[in-house]
């Protein structure tokens, strides 16, 4: 019995690719992918969670934008590898499956749920903010219970310290009352969710011409923000450049980190790219090389502008603008927030269903998931259903919450993915496709060593507070063991940096985003083994 439930979870889908028609069109390249990548990656982080990073670690977060980056090209990379061997939808669902086996593959599934998903309420929530904010500029006025969550109010309701959180607490004063129940809820998160819902259900071109004229909308404006504020630059605010230490840096890891998912959605359209081998890798590439640059800029400009404290808001781009009296830009940011986050929500609208999909194919899910609409030619019922499960929660959940949860679940998927790439065994070059060179693992130690002397450098006061964080002691103890691993197996550097960096991000959740992603990981463990272990492709031999 357990001798067949290892050999069940250890097996895994190599032949089963090989089975796989496509009934998805093939209509994608390297430019749509590119546009793609970036149509996911900026959103709501740099229109909004950015403010609360900047106003915990100052100008020092672009180090934290820079080590995000890296953890993410180190990841890219490995999403690369992997979609070079295995160009079938489904992302880094379908890569665990060909390394670790289903019940990995299932856990992977279930975090890229969070990254996804509870991922779009955030951005459903911030989108709401900015267009809120942008129909009251042209007059018209949206009471406040129809455009908050109601968990938020319940909480600042629950403070009479709500000074700070005066909308909320005037949607809970005003809100009408039904039965006892205040009826307060975040009606254009709700209805910008049923609109782009629509939209990816009927089909996957007329969802990327939208998104490509979305893309180009806010580079434009995002390049303008960078070009006029440059000018806005005061010199006193970069002294000091770091105020808060590293520690103050790594504070706002999850919104910095939020700012940069979405380079991996591109691998889940595997099966409506032309040549995906060597597209997929592109695109992910380009699209992450050009946000980084943006983002690097952009919050050396934020935080050049304003002191730093003072961006600890939900739209820092148009508070900065306004703190300027920059009113002309300030308005366009708006507009642009607004289009740029809805092709966010368009984009990760479009990847969940179709991990779904390769999900049900390994029959881990009913086979309704991975049914393809017969005229749109769309997974339409995974279409639906990811609709709801992002609609219903934004009924009951806030902000900070998601935020932190899309971050975690999503890192922890990255880690699983460089993981994965260990175990692959070495593949033959094939022409035209994408191959991670390989590095000796020699040099990690030397690296890890670095890293520490920066640190010490850098920040002193970090360096010396480490030894008394118990997480990051316990970090410091698995890298290691990572380096006499990686040595003695004689493991590619570049995955073992991916795991390295990805890690270290993780060092900076806070107990109770731990507690909730366990949480999560349990019900996700029930699900399987009430549904997927004995109905899946595998079990059923
Ligand atoms: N990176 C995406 C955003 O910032 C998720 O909205």
């Amino acid at each position: 019995m357990l001798h067949q439930f290892w050999h069940n979870i250890r097996r895994t889908k190599r032949d089963f690719f090989q089975e796989e028609g496509h009934a998805l069109h093939r209509v994608l390249g390297v430019r749509d992918l590119t546009m793609l990548g970036i149509a996911a990656i900026i959103g709501g982080g740099i229109f909004s969670s950015v403010g609360q990073a900047c106003a915990s670690g100052g100008p020092g977060v672009i180090f934290l934008f820079i080590l995000c980056a890296v953890a993410c090209g180190f990841a890219a990379m490995c999403y690369a590898e992997f979609s070079s061997r295995i160009p079938v939808a489904g992302s880094a669902y379908t890569y665990a499956y060909a390394s670790f086996g289903e019940l990995f593959a299932w856990i992977i599934g279930w975090a890229l749920l969070m990254e996804y998903s509870i991922g779009n309420i955030y951005v459903a929530f911030s989108w709401s903010g900015y267009f809120t904010h942008l129909v009251e500029s042209l007059g018209v006025h949206m009471p406040a219970w129809i455009t908050t969550d109601y968990a938020s109010c319940s909480a600042a309701a629950k403070m009479p310290s709500a000074g700070l959180k005066s909308k909320e607490m005037l949607a809970w004063n005003t809100a009408p009352v039904i039965m006892g129940l205040r009826i307060i809820l975040d009606l254009p998160a709700l209805l910008i969710n049923v609109l782009i819902t629509w939209l990816v259900f009927t089909g996957v071109k007329e969802s990327r011409n939208a998104s490509n004229l979305m893309v180009v909308v806010k580079l434009l404006v995002i390049v303008l923000v960078i070009g006029v504020g440059f000018f806005h630059v005061d010199s006193v605010n970069f002294k000091p450049f770091m105020p808060e230490g590293f520690g103050g840096v790594m504070a706002g890891v999850s919104a910095v980190f939020f700012t940069f998912i979405g380079f991996d959605a591109v691998s889940t359209m595997a099966e409506e790219t032309r040549d995906p081998q060597r597209n997929l890798p592109r695109g992910m590439f380009y699209s992450l090389l050009v946000c980084t640059v943006l983002y690097i800029l952009i919050s050396l400009v934020l935080t050049g502008m304003m002191p730093y404290k003072m961006l600890g808001v939900d739209d820092p781009l148009a508070t900065v603008l306004q703190y300027k009296g920059i009113v002309w830009l300030e308005y366009l940011v708006s507009i642009s927030a607004v289009v740029a986050m809805a092709s966010v929500l368009l984009v990760f609208q479009m990847g969940q269903p179709r991990i779904w999909m390769s999900m049900s194919r390994d029959g881990l899910l009913p086979k309704k998931f991975s049914e393809v609409h017969p005229k749109y030619k769309t997974p339409g019922f995974s279409t639906i259903v990811t609709g709801l499960v992002v609609g219903v929660p934004i009924l009951f959940t806030d902000e900070k919450f998601v935020l932190d949860f899309t971050s975690i679940g999503t890192l922890f998927a990255f880690v699983l993915v460089c993981g994965g790439v260990l175990l692959l065994p070495r593949k033959e070059k094939i022409n035209g496709a994408f191959h991670l060179p390989y590095i000796k693992p020699v040099y990690f130690p030397l690296i890890l060593l670095l890293v520490q002397l920066l640190i010490m450098i850098m920040s002193p006061s970090f360096f010396y507070q480490q030894a008394d964080n118990p997480v990051i002691v316990f970090y410091w103890l698995l890298m290691v063991v990572l380096a006499v691993l990686a040595i003695w197996k004689n493991w590619n550097l570049i995955p073992v940096l991916g795991l390295a960096t990805c890690g270290y991000l993780l060092t900076g959740m806070s107990a109770n985003n731990w507690f909730w992603f366990f949480v999560w990981f349990g019900i996700g463990l029930l699900v399987y083994f009430a549904y997927g272990y004995k109905r899946s492709k595998l079990a059923r031999g």
